[in-house]
């Protein structure tokens, strides 16, 4: 048997954990044979909730499951982590804006970097969900300098899955049949899903819709599906986020599939025309515990404007919290 890792997760107590966390305790997310010590994070008036989560983890007897700590210190959470998955934020409230929302997040990223960069493994792999995901990725990177940046990734794994089940639905194929999805850019509407360069059982996806389609219905009904889930459920997607987590971790720990790719956002080092160092979501292959940029695609001048929308978008979210930084 391996010996156990730690998983640091921060916003222990809320939706989306109360999906993931049991999925990565059964071993889903790093292997069968893979045991886990979560070590759960969450601010302070939540901790009673964490301790009821914790409860019932110890009630399934996963096997895999060595400890569970729940504790409202960072330093603590984050003491030789191998895994950080930082899900905890403040939602967007009412008449807030945009900016003020950047900003409070931006704070908490900030903070847990610093942190991170002095108790962490320092190859900790670390993977951002709390909105604005790319964004508190990058701030969390400036602030942990002795991490390795290609470490520090954002979750745009669910807008894949999101856009691979319309391309099923449309086709009326199976899910399984469908590589070689991409999402381009920043987790928020801007983003750019696209299908071509996507295969359906072997076949080009872009032969099989047409262009209007692709264009028209599928990239706002992918980039617009968190805002469909909230209106539907009154709160935004959680388990759906928590799968999201799963593959994205799970790709990147174990590997892709030969043949096919995953889109996560990562370290730009510039592929694409797409400035350096931002956190973009690019299609890529992960290999013992690495992941690679997928290049040489050729994109038509509508994708190429629509991943340039992106990254300004990208460019402005980085220049609003530019005081979190040095
Ligand atoms: P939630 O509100 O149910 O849970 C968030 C938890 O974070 C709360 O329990 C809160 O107490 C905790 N928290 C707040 N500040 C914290 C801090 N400084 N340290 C530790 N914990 C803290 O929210 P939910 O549904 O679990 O979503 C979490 C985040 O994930 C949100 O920002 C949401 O927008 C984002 N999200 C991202 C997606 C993506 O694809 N990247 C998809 C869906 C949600």
């Amino acid at each position: 048997m391996k010996q156990p890792v730690r998983v640091a997760v921060t916003g222990a107590a809320g939706q989306i954990c109360y999906s993931l966390l049991f999925r990565i305790a059964s071993g889903e997310m790093l292997g069968k044979d893979q045991p886990v010590i979560l070590q759960l994070l969450e601010i302070t008036p939540a901790l009673k909730v964490l301790e009821a989560v914790k409860m019932e983890l110890n009630d399934c007897a996963f096997p895999l499951l060595h400890d569970v700590v729940c504790t409202d210190d960072a330093a603590v959470a984050f003491k030789d982590a191998d895994y950080g998955l930082m899900v905890g934020a403040k939602p967007r409230g009412p008449g807030m804006e945009r900016a003020d929302l950047l900003k409070d997040n931006g704070k908490i990223f900030s903070t847990l970097g610093k942190i991170i960069n002095d108790v962490a493994n320092p190859a900790i792999k670390i993977c951002v969900v709390g909105n604005p995901a790319n964004t508190n990725a990058y701030i969390l990177m400036k602030n942990a300098p002795n991490l390795n940046p290609r470490n520090i990734t954002a979750l745009t794994r669910l807008d894949h899955n999101r856009a691979i089940y319309q391309l099923a639905e449309k086709t009326g194929k199976a899910m399984n049949g469908i590589k070689k999805m991409t999402i381009w850019g920043n987790h928020s509407t801007t983003q750019v899903p696209d299908i071509a360069h996507t295969s359906v059982d072997g076949e080009a996806a872009a032969g099989m819709v047409d262009t209007a389609w692709a264009n028209e219905a599928f990239m706002p009904k992918v980039a617009k599906r968190g805002a469909e889930v909230i209106s539907a459920r009154g709160s935004s997607s959680a388990a759906s986020a928590a799968n999201g987590v799963i593959d994205h971790m799970n790709s990147w720990v174990l590997g892709t599939e030969e043949g096919d790719w995953v889109s996560m956002a990562v370290f730009s080092d510039g592929s694409y025309g797409i400035e350096e160092g931002l956190i973009y979501s690019y299609p890529v292959t992960c290999k013992d515990g690495d992941w690679t940029i997928v290049t040489g695609l050729e994109n038509s001048d509508f994708i190429v404007q629509k991943m340039k929308e992106s990254e300004k978008e990208l460019q402005e979210e980085r220049d609003t919290c530019s005081d979190l930084f040095a």
